[in-house]
């Protein structure tokens, strides 16, 4: 093994142990002196090196370098357009207030995204209407319990609530502009409660069905934590996202747009 195999297995086990966002800036700012090199040979050839052209060369050597260390594939584009994209917006010479304003809002609706690795996207009506059939029947006296963990604009609890008006239904979500579109949402649903907060400090026994709809990151974390507190014969179901070495019960393929499965598990 050559000295310089055994320092990229070094350097890139050392980057796999951190989150993408702080990998995918630190082979940005890593494409910068290979790509100034490359420009500074190309300028002693006399080619012009524009700043947007100089930009496209270190998103290129980022992509490249991206690819190397296995980030995922979206962060592909993203490399190769970051700089070149940072290049023109700074050319339109805008107020910095409006750099702000974006900031505050990407925030206020992904939050800590950064560290969860769960940002917001939202189930389809299809998967509403299949875990209304999903949902234990009704007893008198006893409504249902419905937890929706990380409940984005509350679309799933709003739809269950009119189609099973004998069940309460519970949210949490952690990212506060989410968090206050689903609140406003369900203000008038009687039987609807979102909070804000985590989902980690949610007690899972309250409930008869847990919903999850969030990322590969979490899941086996959160198997742990239903296996823990639901109760025996409550059901977990997680949209798209299976828990690694637990095989499902049922699965219920749904025919919308992003080909989402339903993965159940009767506890
Ligand atoms: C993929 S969206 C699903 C939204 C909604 N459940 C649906 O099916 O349309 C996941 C949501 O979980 C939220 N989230 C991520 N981590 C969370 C946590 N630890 N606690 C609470 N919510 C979280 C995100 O902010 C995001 O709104």
């Amino acid at each position: 093994m050559t000295a310089f195999t055994v320092s990229w297995n070094i350097v890139s086990k050392h980057l796999r142990r951190r989150p993408p966002p702080v990998v995918a800036l630190l082979l940005q700012v890593a494409a910068i002196p290979p790509a100034l090199a490359i420009a500074l040979v190309l300028h002693s050839q006399h080619y012009a090196v524009t700043l947007v052209s100089l930009a496209f060369l270190c998103g290129l050597i980022a992509a490249l370098l991206s690819h190397l260390f296995g980030l995922a594939k979206w962060w592909i584009p993203i490399q190769l357009l970051f700089l070149p994209a940072l290049a023109w917006t700074l050319s339109l010479d805008l107020s910095p207030t409006w750099f702000l304003i974006a900031f505050l809002i990407l925030l206020a609706v992904y939050w800590s995204t950064f560290r969860t690795q769960v940002p917001l996207y939202l189930s389809s009506e299809k998967v509403w209407r299949a875990l209304v059939d999903l949902l234990p029947p009704a007893t008198p006296g006893k409504p249902i319990t419905f937890m929706d963990l990380g409940s984005g604009l509350g679309g799933v609890l709003a739809h269950l609530s009119s189609a099973r008006p004998d069940g309460r239904y519970f949210g949490v979500e952690v990212a506060p502009l989410p968090f206050f579109w689903g609140w406003l949402r369900l203000l008038r649903k009687h039987n609807c409660e979102v909070r804000w907060g985590s989902l980690w400090d949610c007690d899972l026994s309250q409930y008869d069905v847990v919903f999850a709809y969030l990322s590969p990151v979490p899941m086996e974390q959160l198997w742990l934590k239903a296996q823990k507190e639901m109760r025996p014969g409550s059901t977990f179901i997680s949209s798209t996202f299976d828990v690694p070495d637990q095989r499902p019960q049922q699965t219920i393929q749904i025919d919308d747009m992003h080909r989402s499965t339903l993965l159940i598990w009767h506890l």
